[in-house]
This record gives C-alpha cells, sequence and structure tokens, in this order.
C-alpha cells in the first residue's frame, strides 16, 4: 500500500468503513466509536524529544513529531504529565493542574500542539492525576501549615497513635505511607512518595476543584484522559493494621486501600461532571478491579471507556516487589490476555499494552535473554496489533528499543527504582543482586531518550509495525471481530483467531527461540503475512509472528 492508498483506508476507518477486496465499501460490524478503531500512542514527553536541545524533551518536540506519528496511522497521542512539578515523581507529583511546566514549553505551545494535531486527524489525550498532589501545591501548603485553615482537611490527616505512625502500611515508593507534619502534629497519607500527599476525596470541594481542572482542558479541546492511580481515591472507613509482607514489618498500602467499597460513587459523579456526552476517551489505570466488577467500570453504564489492569504484567513479579520475580510460563500470558479479552467481549472495551513508562521494554520483559530483539519487538507487536481493542504503542517501541543497561544505583532517576533497590537489601540481597533486580525491571529502562536515528525505513521493526497497521486498517475482523484463543496448552506459540461473519484470521507468534510445529489444520492455513522472507507452511522459525487466512 502507497501512502496516499494508507491515508485513504486510515480516514475510512476512522469512518467506520473498509473497502473489501474488490474496491466495494464494507460497513464496521457495529457502531464503534473512533477511539475503538484507531492506535493511541503513548509520549513521554521528558525523554520523547528534544527540540530547544536543553536535554529535556518538550512540546515542540512533539510538534516536530506529529507527521511522523500521522503517517504511523495513530490518532491520538497520550501525554504523561506535563503539568508544572517539582518531579520527585517526574510529573507525577503536580504542583498546579490547569498549568504547563516551563521545562516542556508554554501554554501557547500546548495550544498549537492541539491545533497541529488536529489538523492531521489526531487528539491529544492528557494524564489526570488526581489520587495526589505535589506536597508543593498550593492546597497542600494550606493544608499543612494548621488544623484550622479552610483547606485543612483537604487530605488524610490522622494523629499518631501511641507516639507513632497510625498504621504499618508501606508507600508503593518504599518506607511508611504517612509522613509527619510538625506544623499540625499529624500524619498525612501518601500512597506513593511523601511529596505525593494523597488528596481528601470525601470532601466535595476536593472533587469540585478537581473536576474543573478537567473541564479546563476539555475547553482546549483534548481528546480524553488517561487517568492515574485511581483506585486510591476511595479510603476504609477505618485505618487499621495489616499482616506484614515484609523483613520491614509493614504491608503494601495497596493491599489495604485498593478499590475501596463506595469508589465508585465518587467515580460515577466524576463521569457525569466531566465526560457524559463527550466524543473523548478515558482511560483508568486500574489494576485490582475483578473481572466480575468490569461491567461497573466499563460496561455500557461504566464510569470509564476503557480500563488499563496489570494481569498480564504482573506474572514476572509479586506483587511490584522487583525482589522477588517469578518464573512465567508462556500459557500464564496467554491465558491473563485471553480473559482479558473475553471479559471485554461483554463490557466495555480492552485498551491492548505491553508497554509504558512504568514497564521494563517488552523486548527485554517476554522473552528469553538470548531472542533476537527485533525478531522479538516484530513478534510482540503482532499480538498488540492484531487483538481485539485499542492497541497503546509506547514511544520507541516501534523502533525497537530494549532496556538500558545499568552498572550502579546512582544511575538511577527513578524514585521507585531507589525504593526497590532499598528495599531489597533490607529483605537480605547483596548489592549486586538487588542491582541485578532493578536493571530487569526498573522504570528508567522505559525512560531513556528516544534514539531517532532508529526511525529510518531502513529500522525493519518500524517497517515491521506500518506493514502492520496498515493490514490492521484493511482487515474489518481486526477492527471489530470477534477474539477466541487457539492452542491454548501450547508453551511456544500464541496463537488467536479474528472473526467477523465469514471474514477469519488467525494471528500465530512463536514466544520461543526454537522452531515451533503447527497442527495440521492450522499448518495448511494461507500466510497473508509473515515477519520471515520466506515463511515455510507447518513450521513457525524462533520468534516468527504471522497473520494467515481461513
Ligand atoms: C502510576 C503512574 O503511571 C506512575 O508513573 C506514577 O509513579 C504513579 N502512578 C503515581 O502517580
Amino acid at each position: 500500500m502507497n501512502r496516499c492508498e494508507f491515508i485513504k483506508s486510515s480516514l475510512l476507518v476512522t469512518a467506520g468503513l473498509t473497502l473489501d477486496p474488490m474496491g466495494g465499501l464494507v460497513m464496521a460490524a457495529d457502531n464503534q466509536k473512533w477511539w475503538q478503531r484507531t492506535i493511541v500512542y503513548q509520549i513521554y514527553p521528558k525523554s520523547f524529544c528534544d527540540a530547544n536541545g536543553d536535554g529535556t524533551g518538550d512540546l515542540r518536540g512533539i510538534i516536530s513529531k506529529l507527521d511522523y506519528l500521522a503517517s504511523l496511522g495513530v490518532e491520538a497521542i497520550w501525554l504523561t504529565p506535563i503539568y508544572p512539578s517539582p518531579m520527585v515523581d517526574n510529573g507525577y507529583d503536580i504542583s498546579d493542574y490547569t498549568s504547563i511546566d516551563p521545562r516542556y514549553g508554554s501554554m501557547a505551545d500546548f495550544d498549537e500542539l492541539i491545533e497541529k494535531a488536529r489538523v492531521r486527524n489526531i487528539r491529544v489525550v492528557m494524564d489526570l492525576v488526581y489520587n495526589h498532589s505535589s506536597d508543593q501545591h498550593q492546597w497542600f501548603l494550606e493544608s499543612k501549615s494548621d488544623r484550622k485553615n479552610p483547606k485543612s482537611d483537604w487530605y488524610i490527616w490522622r494523629d499518631a497513635v501511641d507516639g507513632h505512625e497510625p498504621t504499618n502500611w508501606r508507600s508503593i515508593f518504599g518506607g511508611s505511607a504517612w509522613a509527619w507534619c510538625e506544623a499540625r502534629q499529624q500524619y498525612y497519607l501518601h500512597t506513593f512518595a511523601k511529596e505525593q500527599p494523597d488528596l481528601n476525596w470525601e470532601n466535595p470541594s476536593v472533587r469540585r476543584a478537581l473536576f474543573d481542572a478537567a473541564r479546563f482542558w476539555l475547553d482546549k479541546g483534548v481528546g480524553g484522559f488517561r487517568i492515574d492511580a485511581i483506585v486510591y481515591i476511595k479510603k476504609p472507613p477505618q485505618f487499621v493494621d495489616g499482616t506484614p509482607d515484609g523483613a520491614d514489618g509493614m504491608i503494601n498500602v495497596h493491599s489495604m486501600t485498593a478499590n475501596t467499597a463506595g469508589i465508585l460513587d465518587f467515580l460515577r459523579e466524576f463521569k457525569r461532571e466531566c465526560f457524559a456526552g463527550r466524543d473523548i476517551f478515558t482511560v483508568g489505570e486500574a489494576n485490582s478491579v475483578k473481572p466480575n466488577e468490569l461491567g461497573d467500570w466499563i460496561g455500557e453504564n461504566g464510569v470509564f471507556d476503557m480500563l488499563f489492569e496489570f494481569s498480564h504484567l504482573n506474572l514476572s513479579v509479586d506483587g511490584e516487589v522487583w525482589c522477588r520475580p517469578r518464573a512465567w510460563k508462556l500459557t500464564e500470558l496467554k491465558s491473563a490476555l485471553s480473559a482479558s479479552q473475553e471479559a471485554t467481549a461483554t463490557n466495555g472495551w480492552y485498551p491492548i499494552f505491553f508497554e509504558n513508562h512504568d514497564q521494563p521494554r517488552g523486548v527485554n520483559h517476554y522473552f528469553a535473554k538470548d531472542a533476537d530483539p527485533i525478531k522479538a519487538a516484530k513478534a510482540l507487536a503482532t499480538v498488540l496489533l492484531t487483538m481485539r481493542g485499542t492497541p497503546f504503542i509506547f514511544e520507541g517501541q516501534e523502533l525497537g528499543m530494549a532496556n538500558a543497561s545499568w552498572t550502579s544505583i546512582d544511575q538511577f532517576d527513578d524514585i521507585q527504582t531507589r525504593g526497590q533497590y532499598e528495599f531489597a537489601l533490607k529483605e537480605g540481597l547483596t548489592p549486586e543482586q538487588a542491582l541485578d533486580c532493578v536493571q530487569q525491571f526498573s522504570r528508567d529502562n522505559a525512560r531513556i531518550p528516544i534514539d531517532w536515528s532508529k526511525a529510518t525505513m531502513s529500522n525493519t521493526v518500524l517497517n515491521w509495525y506500518r506493514d502492520l497497521i496498515a493490514f490492521r486498517a484493511e482487515h474489518e475482523e481486526l477492527l471489530s471481530g470477534t477474539y477466541v484463543e487457539l492452542m491454548a496448552k501450547d508453551e511456544q506459540v500464541f496463537a488467536f483467531e479474528r472473526a467477523l461473519g465469514n471474514k477469519k484470521l488467525i494471528t500465530l507468534v512463536n514466544f520461543s527461540t526454537a522452531e515451533a510445529k503447527l497442527p495440521k489444520k492450522i499448518a495448511t492455513l494461507k500466510i497473508a503475512i509473515s515477519s520471515e522472507l520466506n515463511p515455510t507452511a507447518g513450521v513457525l522459525r524462533p520468534l516468527e509472528a504471522r497473520i494467515c487466512r481461513i
């Protein structure tokens, strides 16, 4: 497909139409929204593209890459936080919800980005970080100043119990989830870093202020929101100690507060006030919603359109404790992904993703150490772009970027990496072993600057992405068809069928570094596209990805 044909086919896809092989128009199977038919590209602005050469990516850098993104067929870009921030957690500690951090540019740059993206049919999606603010936010500065000020209960304050922290909860970044405030002689709760105090959603004024901020960005024309750490906004009625899960005598705060009953009342109000009736999408970061609750979250009357859930990411780590990695099998990965596909066949819509700014690179995470990184990147791309749902590409994934390599803990910038390193030492690991763990799981692996020299036509990973994206746009069954897993017990091959009426495609991806023999029924299918130049019927080469027609 040439560039012109590709643009034509992308426009048709957005309009809910595709062409059949004779060039006739085919309507989408059901009434899908624009965001169900597109590809979202996640940008971590700090490392994406530095236009002014100050060492940090910026909004003008993003503007300069819009043509590249449009040529990939991307119709939405999700920007991780670009608001003013002391950057304790790289922007997830926000000190002003309605401004732009000068490191990234100005509000005029942002408006220009929205407009230049719009003319290329790309919408800008913002990150809402509403469980907590920065401790430098004016709201917190007021709240902590004394117990009588008007914002006194905008955050979660508690008295000491027997002279120490109210509970034994460990924050997600390590250490107690409570920090002491001299002025108030009280502790405040922080699910993440102590510089990220949790907001008190029980207070209607807090909710009103947060909703106003979301509407500020909607009025600017943003195309939706990714909503951060949302499962923590409702706290339990009583704060009690939990059974320790580590040598430090503490328990991860997640086990005590995530997805507390009553959270949906807040979220329904959030939806009613900010999202309902708008042509936008919302995707919540919610890793502890149970399959039987999905309907309330993303069903027809759910609070969001999509939910990021982590079951496939968490196979390799025990509850975010990086020093307790576990060996996992391909069948576990397949069944986690298939369970999400099945759950969203009837409830809402699935955001397909393998990478983001919190995860190691996919080629390192999902494949053996000796796997060829280019082949592995193509294999993962094939699953990403042919499952049912909206694919989210994380910056650089399409260029085949892999983890960085680190030789000392001092090289890491990420607060969670440092916390995990300390935790590993407390658990009795040697410094070398602790470094090994953070090497494997550090969020900085995904946050190093994009190597744009890789974005040339000789990059075979990028070409494979382009081929697959074009293939996806031409096949309605990949956009709106059903999903059925095949060869579920196989430990080498991930296989599934996508079908719409009598149109059927089968994706076959060999995750292993050995050849995989295909069962007879599948071996004889016609190969539509393969990551190998000369694919052989009946056998998948190591890491080969292929799509067959029935
Ligand atoms: C999830 C975000 O993706 C992560 O980067 C951040 O550190 C935490 N939430 C806290 O906001």
